[in-house]
C-alpha cells in the first residue's frame, strides 16, 4: 500500500505572511512582486495557454527533447532512481518518463497539497510499481524531506527552465541545497533555458495574441484579491524585454499614467511611466551553467539539446 500523502504546511501564519512579503515589494523603493504570485487558478491556466503559444518555444524544445532522447535520459539516470520534483504540478512531466526510466519511488512536492492529491491519482492507478508520494510543501521554505522519501539514489528532476526565475546566486543556494538533500548517489534533471537572438526571447514574452500580457496583469488582480487593494488593470501595461546585459528576461507592469493604489491602512503612488518589477527569467549559455552545476556540488554528466539549440536538458551527478 503507498504511504499517504504527507501535507507539512502550518496554514495558521501563511496569509500574515504572504501580505507583509506583498506590501514589502509594493512599498519598496524600486516596486516589486514575487513571480510565484502569477500562479493564481486563472495565472495557471493562463500559463498552459502560453505554452501554446507559437511565440513561447520552452515547452515545445523541451518535450522535443525528450521525446528524442528519453531512452539515453533514462539510461543515464540509472535504474530505481528515486524522483523528486519540486514544483511538481500536474505531475505530466515526470509521469511521462515513468515507462522507461521505472523510479522505485516518484515524490511529489507542491505547495498545494489539494491539488497534487488529485493529480496523483491517475498517476497511482497507472503506474502500480512505483510508489507515489505527494508531499503538500514549499521547498524554497522547508529544508527537510521527511522519512518516507527513500534515501538511496535520490534525482532531482526540476523541468521547464522554472530555475531561470532565480538570479544566478539565488540559483546557487537553490541548487546547493538540491545537492544537501541528497547524498553522492544522487543528481539532478534540469531544464535551462538558453541565450540567442534578442527578438526571438522579446517575442516569446510579449506574444502577438496578448496572452503573456494577461498573464502578467492577472498578478495585479491575485494581489488586490489577497491584499484588498484597488488596482485597476487599465492603469497598467504589460513590459517585457530581454536584457542582455544582464542576460535575462524582465516582465514589467508599467504605469500608463500616474496612478494611487490604496489598500487598507496605506497605499502608494505610482508616477506615469513607473513599473512594478514582476519577473526574471535568466538565460544561460551551456558553459555558464555548468559551471554553476559545479559551484553547487554537482558534476555535470551529460547535456541534450534541441536541434536549434535553444534550449538544454542537463543531468548532473552530486559529488
Ligand atoms: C515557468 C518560470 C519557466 O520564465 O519562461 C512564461 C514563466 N513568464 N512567460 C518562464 C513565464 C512569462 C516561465 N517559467
Amino acid at each position: 500500500m503507498p504511504p499517504e500523502d504527507v501535507v507539512i504546511t502550518d496554514e495558521a501564519d501563511k496569509l500574515r505572511q504572504v501580505r507583509a512579503e506583498l506590501l514589502a515589494g509594493l512599498t519598496a523603493q524600486a516596486a516589486f512582486i514575487s513571480p510565484k504570485y502569477l500562479y493564481d487558478e486563472l495565472g495557471s491556466r493562463l500559463f498552459d495557454a502560453i505554452c501554446l503559444l507559437p511565440e513561447y518555444y520552452l515547452t515545445r524544445k523541451e518535450n522535443e527533447i525528450f521525446a528524442t532522447h528519453m531512452a539515453e535520459i533514462s539510461a543515464c539516470l540509472g535504474r530505481d532512481v528515486c524522483l523528486i520534483e519540486p514544483g511538481a504540478g500536474n505531475c505530466s512531466k515526470a509521469a511521462r518518463m515513468f515507462a522507461s526510466l521505472q523510479p522505485k519511488q516518484f515524490v511529489a512536492i507542491d505547495i498545494s497539497a489539494q491539488y497534487l492529491h488529485a493529480a496523483l491519482q491517475p498517476l497511482r492507478m497507472a503506474y502500480s510499481e512505483v510508489e507515489i508520494i505527494g508531499l503538500g510543501m514549499d521547498m524554497a521554505e522547508q529544508l527537510d524531506l521527511p522519512p518516507e522519501v527513500l534515501r538511496k539514489r535520490r534525482v532531482f528532476f526540476y523541468p521547464g527552465s522554472s530555475i531561470g526565475n532565480y538570479t544566478p546566486e539565488q540559483a546557487l543556494q537553490w541548487l546547493g541545497r538540491l545537492r544537501a538533500a541528497c547524498d553522492s548517489d544522487g543528481g539532478l534533471l534540469i531544464g535551462v533555458d538558453l541565450v540567442k537572438e534578442k527578438a526571438i526571447l522579446d517575442a516569446a514574452y510579449d506574444d502577438a495574441l496578448g496572452v503573456t500580457a494577461a498573464f502578467n496583469l492577472n498578478l495585479l488582480n491575485h494581489t488586490a484579491q489577497i491584499l484588498q487593494a484597488d488596482f485597476k488593470l487599465a492603469d497598467w501595461q504589460h513590459k517585457a524585454f530581454f536584457n542582455t546585459q544582464q542576460s535575462r528576461i524582465e516582465m514589467h507592469l508599467q504605469a500608463r499614467h500616474a496612478v494611487q493604489v490604496n489598500w487598507p491602512d496605506g497605499g502608494r503612488h505610482f508616477a506615469a511611466g513607473e513599473t512594478i518589477h514582476t519577473e526574471n527569467s535568466y538565460k544561460y549559455t551551456v558553459g555558464d551553467f555548468s559551471a554553476l552545476l559545479r559551484d553547487a556540488g554537482f558534476a555535470p554528466q551529460q547535456v541534450w539539446q534541441d536541434k536549434d539549440r535553444w534550449f538544454a536538458l542537463f543531468y548532473a551527478r552530486a559529488v
